[in-house]
């Protein structure tokens, strides 16, 4: 095989408790890439599309390809390769849009050299991607975005990660309201301290996520969805969080909170009719404040990325 074309979803990660250990991947939106070998043993990026000229063609610092070139660093390979990156969500948007693309271009290499790793085994090149990104090798959007479900990082060191099975049932709607919050701020402003108290809170709704999920018991999850750490500070970056929150519960959501480090807003609903109405009441709530929001419902992606062509 010479070319490939690899499809990667967007995660939601944090997913209201857990952050940095928590996230689920998406049916949609996603990033695209295209990856072709190449005759030398250069890495170049050829075309970028969907992101308004703001992501770089230099290869040791762009997401899509720092992953590639640590991977064949890591194989002692030398082939070089082309590749075309087409971005399908935006940036800044708390999507996860640079796991999908450090997910789509190693796995697309992965496929091109005849798999000579697992799936599981190009995790620490992805996070590499991320720590060009962002500034931070986390692992709760790359983990989905390249293993599909929903996934915990047990831990960081030693990087341990695993799936958690989840309710057919269980739908998310994720509004992206037309602003951008940059995720390395989005860190900054977080404290370095947690209280006891707060720690012994978050356990709980930890435990309690992933044995909601597991037991498919919807009223475990929803009250398990509660942040006592993260969303009270980073709320104050998303006009009308709260507003909007309110406004997915009334709607019969199960627990609504920011995706990754927003400003997205995802929302949980026990089937795909509550999960669409849950997105026009988010939606039109940041209307009331003339914040456009494109809205996307999708059941917990299972397969992660896919070869499209
Ligand atoms: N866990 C990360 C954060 C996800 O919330 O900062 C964003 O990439």
């Amino acid at each position: 095989m010479e070319s490939i074309k690899v499809f990667a979803p967007a995660t939601v990660a944090n997913v209201a408790c857990g952050f940095d250990i928590f996230g689920f991947a998406v049916d949609a939106p996603g990033d695209e890439v295209i990856v072709r070998k190449r005759n030398d043993n250069q890495i170049i990026i050829t075309n970028i599309t969907g992101e308004e000229g703001k992501l770089t063609y230099d290869v040791s610092k762009n997401a899509v390809t720092v992953p590639i070139i640590k991977y064949l660093q890591k194989l002692g390979v030398t082939q070089g390769f082309e590749i075309e990156l087409h971005k399908k969500m935006p940036l800044g948007s708390g999507l996860g849009s640079s796991s999908a693309s450090s997910v789509a271009g190693v796995f697309a290499a992965n496929e091109l050299l005849g798999k000579p790793l697992i799936a599981k085994e190009l995790l620490p090149f992805s996070m590499e991607g991320e720590r060009i990104a962002c500034g931070s090798a986390h692992a709760d959007n790359v983990a989905p975005a390249l293993l599909g479900g929903f996934v915990v990082v047990r831990s960081y060191q030693p990087l341990d990660v695993f799936k958690v099975t989840t309710p057919d049932e269980l739908y998310v709607t994720i509004v992206h309201p037309d602003i951008e919050v940059n995720t390395k701020d989005a860190r900054h402003i977080l404290r370095n301290e947690v209280s006891m108290k707060n720690t012994i809170a978050q356990m709980g709704n930890v435990a309690g996520m992933i044995a909601g999920l597991m037991q498919a018991d919807y009223n475990l999850i929803a009250s398990s969805m509660v942040d006592f750490i993260i969303e009270p500070v980073r709320a104050i970056l998303i006009p009308e969080f709260w507003e909007v929150k309110n406004a997915a519960l009334e709607a019969g959501a199960l627990g609504c909170s920011i995706s990754g480090a927003g400003p997205s807003i995802f929302a949980f609903s026990k089937g795909k009719e509550t999960a669409e109405k849950v997105a026009i009441a988010m939606k039109n709530s940041f209307e009331k404040v003339g914040i456009h929001g494109d809205a996307y419902v999708s059941g917990i992606n299972q397969q992660g990325p896919k070869v499209i062509g």
